[in-house]
């Protein structure tokens, strides 16, 4: 969940990126403009989003990084190449080490990873994202997370954690990575890298792991190697993403059902409001820590694992337990945003998406208020959505504290959306939002 700055490079792949009037970058697929997928969903048979031409766009990305790996480290060789997604959360936020429930879906945007073994022991690591950091070389003996190491520490906590469950990497690796998640957004480039890393290893040395293992694995590296204490939402989402589909995860239980998004006449939006995280790592662990607190002052009065346990009565039945004040209102946003969860799904299955729409809106206002995760610009983006016609829902999506908002939009709304919302943040913030309208993708995959 550490955000790895994978910005988008216009100098190294500037056909990824196509400005409007407005000056917001507008992405669509795996990174073009919406006006060019626009125009190929015209003049194509299918949606732009088909299977075919999202192919293309992969092929058009993962060229180029075929290309720089060639460069940097010849042709030789076995050269294999990967895609794995970044992800959005549509609810359930901050719920995943509460025992909750989520809901989240793998994004058509994320990491290209060209990788090739070696017969020694060395790692030499490319990333088209942070190009001024050049290779970046360490070896699989004594894997340690360095700060030199930089985003390297990332694949690097993957290696290690495969060592740790049984599987230890003898072989070093070329790797070459670019991500087309936008930068610092809460879209899970770590998550993505962290999957990515993990599906190579299995098809380059041939562990035995399933995807939900390598989402476990990915978690295990964030938590004990970078240090972050993230639940298992993020990894899961890429791991085990679904076209299409949005995955509910009863994070107790890692029991979890394809929910068909079917937005008939509308868009997901996810507004980048660009503002870094920050302390954002420290202030989540803060939280978590609040929950724990909350539970263990809970157990003392009724009989539960998780602040997820509870229904919303149980909790105001319970809640004089907690003794800070503060801590009753982590533990409320906890337990009322698993429950908005469960009743946003079986909202979505009986097709009512105004419904889904307006406990997205609860969330965020629970994020706001009671989880404190938002901030200045969070809020404004998401309080100049709900001022326009069509918007359905609009939330704070990841850990907040920066990164995005999601909002489900009308089609024939999105222009508006963007320019008054870009307009009316700008104005207030002093600096612009990207808008990204995006699509729910599959997870990782070796594309060649
Ligand atoms: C980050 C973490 C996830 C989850 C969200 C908040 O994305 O990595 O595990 O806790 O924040 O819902």
């Amino acid at each position: 969940m550490l955000h790895l700055s994978f910005l988008l490079l216009q100098s190294a792949v500037n056909w990824l990126q196509c400005k409007n009037e407005h000056d917001n970058v507008i992405v669509t697929g795996n990174g073009r403009c919406a006006e060019a997928q626009n125009k190929e969903a015209k003049s194509s048979p299918h949606k732009g989003s088909d299977f075919a031409s999202q192919n293309k766009e992969d092929f058009m990305i993962w060229e180029d990084v075929l290309a720089k790996f060639k460069e940097l480290f010849g042709d030789e060789g076995e050269i294999g190449v990967y895609f794995a997604p970044g992800r959005v959360n549509m609810i359930g936020e901050h719920t995943d080490y509460n025992g909750g429930h989520v809901f989240p879906c793998a994004l058509t945007i994320g990491t290209y990873g060209v990788a090739r073994k070696r017969d020694d022991k060395k790692l030499r690591f490319y990333s088209m994202n942070f190009e001024q950091l050049g290779v970046i070389e360490s070896s699989v003996e004594g894997l340690k997370p360095e700060k030199e190491a930089d985003w390297t520490n990332y694949p690097k906590g993957v290696m290690w954690a495969f060592g740790e469950k049984g599987m230890k990497v003898e072989q070093g690796m070329d790797l070459v990575l670019f991500g087309n998640i936008p930068n610092g957004s809460g879209l899970s480039s770590s998550a993505s890298v962290e999957v990515l890393t993990g599906y190579i290893l299995k098809d380059m040395f041939g562990f035995d792991v399933t995807n939900q293992d390598l989402a476990l694995i990915g978690q295990f590296a964030e938590n004990k190697f970078n240090g972050v204490n993230c639940g298992i939402m993020d990894q899961f989402a890429i791991a085990m993403g679904k076209a299409g589909h949005a995955i509910f995860l009863d994070t107790a239980t890692l029991k979890y059902e394809y929910a068909p998004i079917k937005l008939e006449n509308a868009k997901i939006v996810i507004s980048c409001s660009n503002k870094k995280r920050g302390l954002g790592d420290s202030k989540y662990n803060e939280r978590r820590s609040e929950c724990e607190k909350a539970l263990a002052e809970l157990q003392k009065v009724v009989s539960i694992d998780a602040l997820g346990d509870l229904t919303e009565a149980q909790f105001e039945e319970h809640k004089d337990a907690i003794k800070e004040e503060v801590c009753v209102r982590r533990a409320k946003h906890a337990v009322y945003e698993n429950q908005r969860t469960i009743k946003a799904v079986e909202a979505l299955k009986n097709n009512d998406v105004a419904l889904f729409g307006k406990l997205m809106n609860e969330s965020h206002v629970s994020l706001r208020d009671d989880y404190e995760v938002t901030g200045i610009e969070l809020d404004t983006l998401v309080e100049e959505a709900w001022k326009i016609d069509g918007v359905i829902g609009s939330r704070m999506t990841g850990a907040g504290f920066g990164g995005c908002t999601v909002s489900i939009v009308k089609d024939e709304a999105v222009d508006t959306f963007i320019k008054e919302v870009g307009a009316a943040y700008e104005k207030k913030i002093g600096y612009a939002a990207d808008f990204y309208v995006v699509e729910i993708g599959d997870g990782p995959v070796k594309l060649a």
